[in-house]
């Protein structure tokens, strides 16, 4: 069931006519489908049955409290990368022994913040950072977990800006340093060793790669058995792609299916940390139709949304489908969808074949839930636009519109000067 359909030619999030939410919040805005939310938590949660797991969402790919408090309350932990997405998972309610923290750069005050909290993990990425929080951990008289992020040198054959476990990429413990770097761990005096983690990328739309990573994981606990290290976690990382346009990646089933016989030989407790997968198809765009405007060589639909608001087509050339949202019969043309920013990539779509959308007409951007919203910026100084909820036949603003007042927020023109 998809929870984003047409009824008498009206588009509808659950049983909530869009455009009558557009007609009070304005546009543009976010629209999130609880309903299709919970059937991706309780997919993830079936695919692995009755292996022991723990999934932790991937706060980055969208971070709205309201959903965060929506996935906690299912069970679900979280994966952080900054000391700000552990803010906002501890304040939506994850608790803090469901939540790992990952990234290449963490700052001591971030690491300090994160012992204080107790979390579960620390999936750390070099010998610095493992100097680091070895140091900070006996300076506050704790014992810091942590797991070793390995980079596996597999090519997920995805967008190269968000493949991340290749052999030139910045993050992990190259895979030939591994052991080596587990030995070092395992001697430093305020750290607990309990974990490995691979994260390979983003948008994964085959089998293989996830398959590879698995093994290499399990190959390493091995070993690291053998060496008397022990290992409790295995962190297999997010990366499960989605459908925006024609792509048939794997059903959470079949790649737990696939991956899970080869992590359930470690006896180790598997971590996941889906990102995409949970939030991607749980949200759309609302944009509206300013002007259309025919030049030489192109046909330009200009609408409210910019790439301030949606970059993944600007950065990554995504496809987003986009729809009418009431339906029309116009004829088919080819159209560049852009924005108001004034920049020559700020365009939703290019070279798209689509009903001709008039002024005033109301378009979803499809597939926009995850990297959408966090992603955004002020550019432009476009005040960031609201986020909405619905279930079933009512909508909630969880996020409101950002205002003029708070573009300028915290800016001075007469502040003190001092002097060093
Ligand atoms: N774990 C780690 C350590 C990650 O770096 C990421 C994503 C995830 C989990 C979640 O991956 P997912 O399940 O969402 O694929 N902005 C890009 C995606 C960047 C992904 C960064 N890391 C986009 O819009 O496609």
């Amino acid at each position: 069931m998809h929870f984003f359909q047409y009824h008498n030619g009206r588009l509808f999030c659950e049983e909530t006519d869009i455009a009558a939410i557009a007609q009070r919040v304005g546009t543009p805005f976010y629209l999130y489908s609880q309903r299709t939310l919970l059937r991706h938590c309780e997919h993830i949660h079936r695919a692995f049955g009755t292996l022991e797991h723990l999934t932790c969402y991937s706060v980055k790919a969208n971070s709205n409290l309201a959903l965060l408090h929506i996935l906690a309350q299912e069970g679900i932990g979280a994966d952080v990368v900054s000391g700000g997405e552990l803010f906002r998972a501890l304040k939506a309610g994850f608790p803090s022994e469901k939540i790992v923290y990952s990234g290449v750069g963490k700052t001591e005050l971030e690491i300090e913040y994160a012992l204080r909290e107790e979390i579960l993990l620390f999936n750390v990425e070099s010998v610095p950072e493992l100097e680091t929080i070895d140091r900070i951990a006996g300076q506050m008289g704790q014992v810091a977990p942590v797991a070793l992020r390995i980079n596996p040198d597999i090519d997920p054959h995805t967008h190269p800006y968000i493949a991340t476990g290749l052999q030139e990429n910045k993050f992990g413990i190259p895979y030939s340093q591994a052991r080596e770097s587990f030995k070092i761990a395992s001697e430093m005096k305020n750290l607990k060793v309990i974990g490995t983690d691979a994260h390979i990328g983003s948008q994964i739309t085959t089998l293989e790669p996830f398959l590879e990573s698995a093994e290499r994981l399990a190959e390493l606990v091995q070993t690291l058995g053998n060496e008397h290290i022990d290992i409790k976690y295995i962190d297999i990382g997010g990366g499960l792609g989605i459908r925006y346009e024609d792509e048939t990646p794997p059903e959470p089933s079949e790649w737990a299916g696939a991956i899970a016989p080869v992590l359930a030989k470690t006896g180790c407790k598997i971590i996941f940390e889906p990102g995409r997968s949970l939030v991607g198809n749980a949200g759309i765009l609302v944009t509206q139709v300013l002007y259309v405007k025919q030049t030489p060589r192109k046909l330009f639909v200009i609408v409210d949304a910019g790439m301030n608001d949606l970059i993944r087509p600007s950065l990554y050339g995504s496809h987003h489908q986009i729809k009418p949202v009431i339906e029309s019969d116009s004829a088919k043309v080819q159209v560049d969808v852009v924005g108001p920013i004034c920049e020559s990539a700020d365009f939703l779509a290019t070279e798209r074949l689509m009903p001709l959308a008039n002024p005033g007409e109301l378009l979803a951007v499809m597939s926009a839930g995850a990297y959408g919203f966090s992603m955004s910026s002020n550019y432009n100084s476009r005040p960031r636009c609201p986020e909405i909820l619905v279930n079933a036949s009512r909508f909630r603003v969880i996020r409101e519109r950002e205002t003029y007042q708070d573009l300028v927020r915290g800016e001075s023109i007469e502040g003190d000067w001092i002097s060093v």
